[in-house]
């Protein structure tokens, strides 16, 4: 075991905290407690650092430059996409480096879509997504005169209701779109079974991994999914970052939705043709500093452990279910209730106190929490809330941060009950 860790292997996070300088600055005068990570995480100064050193020393335009600097930025963006590819299990070939997850999810919409969905075809969605699984699902279905059908979820708790898959896989959804992990709900989606059952209905399976992939080990091969999306800036990577994973014939068949350079074979003046490959789908400079931050964030959390990682979270969130309702009596928490079923997260709503009123309260102790309908608007308005606070995990938070949060929770309480 390394640094971060007991004698016994579990992840130490006070020993993680050390490694993310933020941590220990006092934004408006007090500690920070962040929980806030399934927003966007801290940055490990190892990401910072490996930034900084690519910037240093090997800057030039990556796939350019016939000089040795251009080939060290090349070395070092190809090199950055293969450690991410290898992270989730795929080849680098079938790993397009993007700006971020949505545009990897409009990337599979706009590109996928638009050439394979036609009038009276059927694209299956749940109601929980979050809005960058959806808006462009809707808008593709709407151009071609498409079906946009829902999975729907439990009126009380939020949760997916997965049993009625198999009713709508009658209607041969030709692609079923689904978050891995919901980032209000905190649950995860059983992708290996369900990911058998839509192939069988003649489906491809989309999956939006953002909540998944910094929180759990995630290979992408034994989800069964076609294509898989993720975001960088929840790795603790740059916020400009992210990536689309596709199955090898599912990326040649596919047109780019965006050109220029970079991404083109030959060009005449008045046609082009394109690369093959990822290429074809990274119109432009590629962003070499994000995705070689993306490479470092997953050295890191390697370092860290996915499993220690993921088992440290759930002791957080055994915490937050179980006291919670001590903090805040009426707090309605949505998702599972297990937390063991549940990745990173809680979410929740109180008649007492607004999740807005609630976050500006915690903020006093320094506590950072998410209120809002966190781009789930749907999923909020099925469940007749407006809005619901949300706590989030990550390998560096911490008991004394939970403390500030029940803290933080009782004072509202108190405030409001008067
Ligand atoms: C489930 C989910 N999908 C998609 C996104 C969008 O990711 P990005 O910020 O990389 O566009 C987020 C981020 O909030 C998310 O939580």
């Amino acid at each position: 075991m390394s640094d971060w860790h007991t004698p016994g292997g579990q992840l130490d996070p006070l020993k993680v905290r050390a490694a993310y300088p933020i941590l220990s600055t006092t934004p408006g005068g007090r500690p920070l407690h962040y929980l806030d990570s399934a927003a966007t995480a801290q940055r490990p100064k190892a990401v910072v650092d490996a930034v900084s050193n690519f910037l240093l020393t090997a800057n030039a335009n990556p796939h350019r430059g016939a000089y040795t600097l251009g080939g060290d930025a090349t070395a070092a963006y190809e090199g950055a996409r293969a450690r991410t590819a290898a992270f989730l299990g795929v080849p680098a070939e079938e790993l397009v480096m993007l700006g971020s997850a949505t545009e990897a999810l409009n990337l599979v919409a706009r590109s996928w879509g638009r050439a394979n969905l036609s009038r009276g075809d059927v694209v299956l969605v749940t109601e929980a997504e979050h809005h960058a699984n959806l808006i462009p699902w809707q808008q593709v279905t709407r151009e071609v005169d498409a079906d946009l059908e829902f999975i729907p979820v439990d009126d009380v708790t939020g949760e997916i209701l997965w049993d009625r898959l198999e009713g709508l896989l009658k209607l041969r959804p030709k692609i079923v779109a689904v978050g891995h992990v919901s980032n209000v709900l905190g649950s995860a989606a059983p992708l290996a079974q369900i990911a058998p059952q839509i192939h069988a209905a003649g489906g491809l399976l989309a999956v939006d991994g953002c909540q998944a992939v910094a929180n759990m080990p995630v290979n992408i091969p034994d989800t069964g999914a076609d294509f898989y999306a993720f975001s960088a800036h929840k790795m603790g990577a740059l916020f400009s970052g992210g990536g689309l994973w596709a199955r090898a014939h599912l990326l040649n068949e596919m047109n780019p939705i965006e050109t220029g350079g970079d991404m083109i074979r030959e060009v005449r003046l008045r046609d082009a043709t394109f690369a093959e490959g990822t290429q074809k789908f990274e119109a432009g400079t590629p962003d070499a500093s994000g995705t070689v931050a993306l490479a470092a964030a997953c050295d890191f959390i390697d370092d860290l452990g996915r499993e220690q990682i993921h088992a440290h979270e759930v002791r957080m969130l055994e915490r937050v279910l179980r006291e919670l309702p001590e903090a805040l009596p009426d707090a309605r928490i949505l998702g599972p209730r297990d937390a063991k079923d549940r990745i990173g997260l809680v979410s929740f709503s109180s008649d007492l106190v607004h999740a807005h009123d609630l976050a500006t309260i915690l903020d006093r102790r320094g506590v950072a929490i998410r209120a809002g309908h966190h781009c789930a608007m749907p999923l909020h308005e099925q469940l007749e809330l407006s809005a619901t606070a949300r706590v989030s995990v990550a390998p560096y938070t911490t008991d004394e941060d939970l403390d500030a949060l029940f803290d933080g929770l009782r004072d509202a309480r108190k405030i409001f009950a008067r």
